[in-house]
């Protein structure tokens, strides 16, 4: 971890919304595709920084559920960089002890990408580091629904009480259940929205959003989110 960070609180969960690869290759001229191989590359890098800072949970957005809008030739260019990426992922993290995790809808890949998901898990599930949800056709509301149709089949199956619903009734049934919801939630690329990214988990996460675009994101950059979320005071409703 940077002296930048000495004596500060480190928050508990991170959020990443990895935003601008297009705008970073087009800048140089270069096509948009490059721009994710350049953000693919960078996203072990500023991993690993953040395992080492002493974060619990990283959830890193790198594919939603909207993204499919794209051109047929950018969604096939970023299949085949998440199936580069995770091949490599199988071992890397390993001397970090970085415990890999997939979050949003899976089945909608090809098989060679759901057996690497698979096993990238697989291979990293008794690792005791940091946990990194790495969030691909992921979509809030999808995952709300999903938790919805399933509290509806307990009600119908199995006798559940809807009076008796809780609100972690709800956050148990979510990808992210039983970790602690988002401290800090960072969006690089400059825009100030959240595009479908941990809505019920987001309640009360501070919100940081950098000019910087995703492959240029770095320790620094991370350095000076955190030091602007610990000028924050957060409330939770309380005074
Ligand atoms: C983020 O970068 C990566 C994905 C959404 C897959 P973009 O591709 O959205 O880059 P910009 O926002 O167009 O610059
Ligand atoms: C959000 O970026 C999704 C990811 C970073 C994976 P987008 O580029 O898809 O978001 P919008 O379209 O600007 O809202
Ligand atoms: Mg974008």
């Amino acid at each position: 971890m940077s002296d930048a960070l000495a004596g500060l609180h480190i928050p508990e969960h991170v959020g990443i919304i990895m935003d601008g690869n297009g705008r970073w290759a087009k800048k140089r001229g270069l096509p948009r595709t490059i721009g994710h191989k350049y953000g693919a590359q960078n996203f072990r890098k500023v991993t690993r920084y953040i395992s080492k800072c002493g974060v619990k949970v990283l959830t890193l957005y790198a594919f939603s559920t909207e993204n499919w809008k794209r051109p047929p030739e950018e969604v096939s260019a970023l299949m085949k960089l998440f199936k580069q990426n995770l091949i490599d992922l199988v071992t890397d993290f390993r001397d970090d002890d970085i415990k890999v995790r997939f979050i949003g809808d899976r089945s909608a890949f090809n098989k060679v990408l759901i057996d690497l998901i698979n096993e990238s898990e697989e291979v990293a599930k008794n690792r005791e580091g940091m946990v990194l949800n790495i969030a691909m056709n992921y979509g809030s509301r999808d995952e709300i629904l999903m938790a919805v149709r399933s509290l509806c089949r307990d009600v119908q199956q199995n006798g559940l009480d809807p009076e008796s619903l809780t609100e972690k009734d709800i956050a148990d049934r979510l990808y992210t259940a039983h970790q602690p919801d988002p401290d800090l939630i960072i969006r690089t690329g400059g825009e100030f929205r959240l595009s479908n990214f941990l809505l019920y988990q987001c309640a009360y996460s501070e919100f940081y959003s950098t000019e910087t675009l995703w492959p240029d994101f770095n320790e620094e950059e991370f350095n000076k989110a955190v030091i602007e979320y610990n000028k924050r005071n957060r409330r939770f409703g309380g005074v």
